[in-house]
């Protein structure tokens, strides 16, 4: 059974891939690697020893877009493609618009002549804005937008869940990822971030490894126990898992699950265990608070763990070890 992935070469995305070969699906891989480099599909092809079919295509050129669909006839489409940085869409919001908005609507025209009927949205849990409450669940209140990134995640949603609405015999699921960090344990597959990086593990392992200088922890002045903001940091592999599990058990027409382990860590926490786990310092500086962040949030996962028996498998020391492993192991490449 073939998988449509888009952005299928990206960090979540090409884990995704891996464990779709793992439980018998083929996937498509359509990427125009503005996040990732080439060799990562050959990785792909190691660990699984599997042959993966690619396109290198911008989602936004539909004509190519339906020769790949005609062509491989995917029963199921997975879309990654967009841009993530909260940061970089306050710069750059048009950006942001045309390939998380624009893009996702001219996905939708195309699955919609093709018939394709089981999607699966890459969405985050940037869409509760600043909860009042934590851990949030599914049913929290959807709060204004911090970023046009939240902003485009949170009109994806809608647009998916108005157009699955009346489609019969369809099935949308939608992801709200928490944090994903880590890396495959094979250390051939990891986060690739292109420039500075924006997320806190790269900056940490490339700061550990000398590429960086000290890390800058933004802000420690939160209304948290150690005054840093806290996360739901969840291994890449399990997040990956996630979607398999989501194509396996598309059941009901639309869904929505978070997918996080269900516990926050703080900057300073994450910062200790990555530390501890590889027998390394870090060294860091206290900096102002990061615009656009918030001092607290991670999941309920009650319903993804009950409708789709999917639960964690790695631990946080598991998370910073992999990523350690992958940045070690990246100037192999
Ligand atoms: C985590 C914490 C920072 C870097 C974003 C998106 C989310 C998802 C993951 C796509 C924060 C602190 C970070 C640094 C630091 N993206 N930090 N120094 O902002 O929680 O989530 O990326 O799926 O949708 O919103 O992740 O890793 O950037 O930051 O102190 O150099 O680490 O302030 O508290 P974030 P992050």
């Amino acid at each position: 059974m073939k998988i449509l992935l888009t952005g299928g070469a990206g960090f979540i995305g090409s884990h995704t891939a891996v464990e779709l070969i793992n439980n018998g699906y083929e996937p498509v891989i359509i990427d125009d690697f503005r996040n990732s480099k080439s060799f990562i599909l050959k990785n792909i092809e190691i660990v699984t020893g599997k042959k993966i079919i690619s396109y290198a295509e911008d989602l936004g050129n539909t004509a190519k877009l339906r020769e790949i669909i005609e062509k491989e006839k995917p029963l199921g489409v997975i879309h990654f493609a967009a841009d993530k940085a909260v940061n970089e869409s306050v710069l750059n919001p048009i950006k942001y618009y045309k390939n998380n908005v624009v893009n996702l609507i001219k996905l939708v025209e195309i699955i919609d002549e093709y018939n394709i009927k089981s999607f699966v949205f890459s969405s985050s849990c940037t869409v509760y804005g600043t909860p009042d409450h934590t851990p949030v669940s599914e049913e929290s209140d959807i709060k204004p937008a911090f970023s046009p990134y939240g902003f485009t995640k949170q009109v994806g949603e809608q647009i998916l869940v108005d157009y699955f609405k009346n489609k019969n015999k369809a099935c949308l699921t939608i992801l709200r990822y928490f944090n994903p960090i880590g890396a495959h344990p094979s250390a051939l597959l990891g986060e690739l971030p292109i420039g500075v990086p924006s997320n806190l593990i790269p900056f940490i392992t490339q700061s550990a490894i000398g590429k960086r200088g000290p890390l800058t922890v933004h802000g420690n002045d939160y209304s948290t126990p150690d005054g840093t903001c806290i996360r739901d940091y969840i291994h890449v592999v399990d997040l990956a898992t996630a979607h398999v599990l989501a194509l396996k058990k598309q059941t009901k027409p639309n869904r929505i699950y978070n997918v996080g382990v269900g516990k926050g860590f703080s900057v300073l926490e994450v910062l200790k265990s990555f530390e501890k786990v590889n027998s390394l310092k870090v060294n860091f500086q206290f900096g102002p608070r990061r615009s656009g962040d918030i001092p607290e949030i991670y999941a309920n996962n009650n319903l993804i763990k009950k409708e789709l028996a999917w639960s964690p498998k790695y631990s946080l020391e598991n998370c910073l070890e992999h990523s350690w492993f992958w940045e070690q192991n990246l100037e192999n490449f």
